[in-house]
């Protein structure tokens, strides 16, 4: 790491008083973080950005207002507010410690007792424990490494200079002004990283830290951080089924664990490696019916790409494995993602 000067914790703490982002989660100047709210936000941003988060929080705190409200719903409602925002051991993940906390009485606060509950990693025990807690910590997620790789100029490639950056980040958290705020100062770094410290276009004329910027000296900015190319995906075929009556569909649940587990979905195929050619699909629909294609539905999952051939049929009366649903309460159901593209292809198409 260079010697220059560590960029002054304070001045980016003077820039959050007045330029802080009004989140639903976020407690005000003022106000006590409430740690229930903290970490149900917290455990929601993984993966997923601030935008697509607060409809999904919104609606989870007026149904679940409290933990202990979480705790005692039964898992199936919880994945159904779940549904659409992905990663679906999450939602489990979440039910599952809402309900050790009950037991537990309140939240750990240290960060090691954090990172013994369900779904809680060394990064969100970070964020939790620093924003509930004004632990000493600094979470370090992709707006923070940003910001980092800028300020020093660190031209390592991610992921594998991950520990680089977070020895970073802890340098800046060091200082006194930031261990006096932990909780403002973690929410201060991802707000730059957010709204100025931009990956394309980075607003350095109206950064707190434009003077100490290694990056925005050299005008590499917006170069950084580098990243090491994504290995491929591979791709997977499956195909699913469209079946109805006219007024209602047929739908299965998904098996407990796995990928989805639990979730709603089309009838269909195994998903493998090879596409699978028409007789081959359609010999493992739900039913015999008049199928017909429906068209591709494309979905990426993290660790592989996924093609669905989708068949559409309908027919005076189903008789096959799975529930009915009405058409009219698809909408509100808890379909996954990659399922809500096949049943928009599926409408549309019909
Ligand atoms: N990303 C992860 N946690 C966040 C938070 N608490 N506020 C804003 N962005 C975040």
């Amino acid at each position: 790491m260079p010697s220059q000067p560590l960029p002054d914790a304070a001045l980016l703490l003077a820039w959050y008083d007045r330029s802080r982002r009004d989140l639903p989660w976020r407690a005000r100047p003022g106000e006590t973080p409430d740690p229930y709210r903290v970490w149900l936000s917290e455990i929601m941003l993984q993966q997923t950005t601030v935008v697509a988060v607060a409809p999904y929080y919104s609606r989870f705190l007026a149904r679940f207002p409290t933990l202990d409200s979480l705790a005692a719903a039964p898992e199936e409602e919880v994945l159904k507010l779940w549904a659409g925002l992905g990663y679906y051991a999450r939602a489990r993940n979440l039910h599952a410690c809402a309900r050790a906390v009950a037991g537990l009485g309140a939240f750990p606060r240290t960060l090691e007792g954090l990172r013994a509950l369900p779904g809680i990693g060394p990064y969100t025990a970070a964020a939790i424990g620093a924003i509930a807690f004004d632990l000493p910590a600094v979470p370090v997620d992709g707006n923070v490494e940003r910001v980092v790789a800028r300020l020093f100029a660190l031209a390592d490639p991610l992921p594998a200079a991950k520990p680089l950056f977070s020895a970073a980040a802890a340098r800046l958290g060091a200082q006194s002004a930031a261990r006096a705020r932990p909780g403002d100062f973690a929410q201060a770094l991802f707000d730059l990283g957010a709204t100025l410290c931009t990956p394309a276009a980075p607003a350095c004329a109206l950064c707190p830290w434009r003077d100490p910027c290694a990056a925005r000296r050299t005008g590499e900015a917006a170069d950084l951080p580098r990243k090491s190319p994504r290995p491929e995906r591979p791709l997977r075929y499956g195909a699913h089924f469209w079946l109805t009556d006219g007024t209602q569909v047929l739908l299965r649940r998904r098996p407990p664990r796995g990928l989805l587990g639990g979730m709603t979905e089309l009838p269909g195929t195994p998903w493998r490696a090879e596409p699978y050619a028409a007789p081959e699909a359609l010999a493992l629909a739900p039913m015999s019916a008049p199928w017909h294609p429906a068209g591709e539905v494309r979905h990426g999952f993290t660790h592989f790409q996924l093609r669905i051939a989708l068949y559409a049929a309908r027919v005076p009366h189903i008789a096959a494995e799975g529930f009915l649903l009405p058409l009219g309460e698809l909408d509100s159901a808890a379909l996954p993602g990659v399922m809500r593209k096949c049943v928009s292809l599926a409408r549309g198409a019909a």
